[in-house]
């Protein structure tokens, strides 16, 4: 048939239409399956999911709540590691009767139990499923992490229960991630800030500057979790959010491995990191800090890879995050500026692009920023970019080197916020609402490079998208762009989070190269009041996860807005799904 003459490699599937079905929504041709739902066991002795007799042992021992990123590893003939973020909890979603002025110990612990991180070993014949297997792992909040890199042992990090700043309980708030070359995962901890009460009770002006930079204000805090803890309480433990904010590194093949969290990365609301090894062996990662008008960051190794597998390589490459450059990017667009009005009408050299710099923010025990310490700047890496005119961006989700050509792709997935006088050749519309998709030349290891915008999402109806220069009555609607995968054959797909044109978040496809570059083609939706995130696409299979389905105003474990994907009357289930062709 005609459509399949002319569909890019990887890409012979009819898009569907934006849908708002309470449904996963897949093209003619494919079938899906639930892989594993929050409460499903992971771990032996795991009870079947009941909400209405959950503890916090169930919990630790079964899918947490929000899966996020997922990724898929080799493990041996048809079984993988599958690997699965647990971003957050809404409490009013996970228990029923929920009162949000009076939180219990017992709901304060399983929503604790319920966030981290699983690796969950599947069975790839059919459809995918769990199995019980000795790698299955659950990280809670009470899992021990190792602070390595420049600011472990620094005095910002000590607390109480951590003299040595080198020990912290937990992971949360892990949005995306990457799986490295050397077969562990990365995740990214992002917005940790709504944890922790008491900023309205430090005197010290300097420590309520630097929370203030990440949001952390106000007396109580959403979940109440300091009645119960003293770490979430900052007039106690002012240190204690200096300890989220990082790069987490996992082994998923060694179950007793104690999990890293890597300084060198900069503290900030990391929506993950990629990685990419430059020609000469050196690591480069990419994060993106995932809040309004914030920035874009690279790292740079000192170490280069050990080729091979062997135990003795896989250590050396899991320490070469260890130290390093860590630097911020700043954007200049070609087109005069007067040319950019907010309103995302192209520039007279038809391309909103330009070239860009890394500005080194700290390379180990060196600060490069006037006035701050190395110590500082790695933990208090949103000041020392704004020290150094970095460029702020709508938004920066996934950033992503693609495997083969090793161009860089951003997702920003919006800024409501921006003025038009705030308006920049990157970030070129004004109360952006669809965000755009970036596309950077980086040789990975120099501080040049060049960029232009591949995509500017919205309805292609609207004079203010672009879509790579494809005709736009052949595209598929996209907006809010988050994270990032490639297939074999180069293509880029994307998931959105808050579809803004009024149907759900989905799963989208767009070559980068050839006649076809920027037709983006609609492959999946998820559920409402869904995210679509951390999509895998393997040759056989797309994985996705639908996070907090049901999650519209209004709704709660009471009144579900969703009951996806167990049906009836029951309560909606972050899950992750498979797709395949049947
Ligand atoms: Fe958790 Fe940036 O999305
Ligand atoms: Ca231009
Ligand atoms: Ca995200
Ligand atoms: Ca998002």
């Amino acid at each position: 048939p005609g459509r399949e003459a002319r569909a890019a490699p990887g890409l012979d599937f009819t898009p569907i239409r934006p849908s708002t079905a309470d449904a996963v929504v897949v093209p003619d041709g494919y079938r899906q399956d639930v892989v594993i739902r929050w409460g499903d066991p992971v771990l032996p002795g795991a009870p079947q999911f009941d909400p209405d007799a959950q503890t916090p042992e169930a919990q630790a021992a079964q899918f947490g709540y929000n899966n996020d990123f997922c990724a898929l590893l080799p493990l041996s003939g048809h079984l993988d590691l599958m690997v699965n973020n647990h971003e957050y909890t809404s409490e009013e979603f996970l228990f029923r009767g929920y009162d949000p002025a009076h939180p219990t110990e017992q709901q304060v612990r399983i929503a604790w139990a319920a966030h981290g991180m699983s690796v969950v070993v599947l069975d790839r014949r059919g459809a995918p499923r769990p199995v019980p297997h000795r790698l299955n792992r659950r990280i809670t909040l009470h899992t021990e992490f190792e602070v390595r890199g420049p600011a472990a042992g620094s005095d910002l990090l000590k607390t109480p229960a951590d003299p040595t700043g080198t020990r912290v309980l937990g992971t949360m708030n892990n949005c995306s991630g990457g799986v490295t070359p050397w077969g562990t995962v990365l995740s990214g901890e992002e917005n940790f800030h709504f944890y922790f009460a008491g900023a309205d009770r430090i005197t010290d002006p300097e420590t309520t500057r630097r929370l203030g930079r990440y949001g952390i204000r106000g007396g109580a805090s959403d979940r109440g979790w300091e009645r119960f803890d003293s770490r979430w309480d900052l007039a106690r433990q002012p240190n204690e959010p200096n300890r989220f904010g990082w790069v987490v590194e996992v082994d998923p093949y060694d179950p007793g491995s104690t999990p890293v969290k890597h300084t060198a990365l900069g503290r900030l609301k990391h929506e993950g990191a990629t990685v990419r090894i430059a020609d000469d062996g050196r690591v480069v990662a990419y994060t993106g800090d995932d809040e309004r008008f914030e920035y874009l960051y690279r790292f740079v190794s000192d170490g280069r890879v050990k080729r091979g597998g062997s135990r003795h390589a896989r250590r050396h490459n899991m320490a070469l995050l260890d130290s390093g450059t860590l630097s911020v990017a700043r954007f200049t667009g070609d087109s005069p500026p007067a040319e950019l009005d907010g309103s995302g009408t192209l520039p007279a050299d038809g391309e909103f692009d330009g070239t860009g710099e890394w500005i080194p923010l700290a390379h180990g025990d060196v600060s490069f920023v006037p006035g701050m310490s190395a110590e500082e700047v790695h933990v208090f890496t949103r000041l020392a970019a704004d020290a150094v005119g970095a460029t702020r961006m709508d938004r920066p989700e996934d950033v992503q080197p693609h495997p083969r050509t090793g161009r860089v792709y951003c997702a920003l997935t919006n800024n409501r916020r921006r003025g038009p006088a705030e308006v920049d050749e990157a970030n070129p519309r004004a109360a952006n609402k669809h965000g755009q998709v970036l596309e950077l030349d980086d040789d990975h290891t120099g501080t040049a490079f060049r960029w232009n915008l591949l995509l500017v999402c919205g309805d292609p109806n609207d004079p203010s998208t672009y879509f790579g220069g494809f005709d736009k009555s052949q595209v598929s609607p996209i907006s809010c762009p988050d994270n990032l995968a490639f297939d074999r054959h180069g293509n880029l797909w994307i998931t959105t989070d808050g579809n803004a044109l009024g149907a759900n978040d989905g799963l989208y496809a767009v070559p980068l190269d050839g006649p076809q570059r920027g037709r983006v083609m609609q492959f999946l939706s998820v559920p409402r009041g869904a995210e679509a995130c951390g999509p895998v696409i393997a040759d056989d299979l797309v994985l996705v996860s639908a996070q907090h389905p049901g999650e519209v105003d209004g709704a709660d474990a009471d009144h579900p807005a969703s009951h996806w994907p167990d049906g009836g009357n029951s309560l909606p289930r972050p899950a992750v799904v498979a797709v395949r062709r049947r």
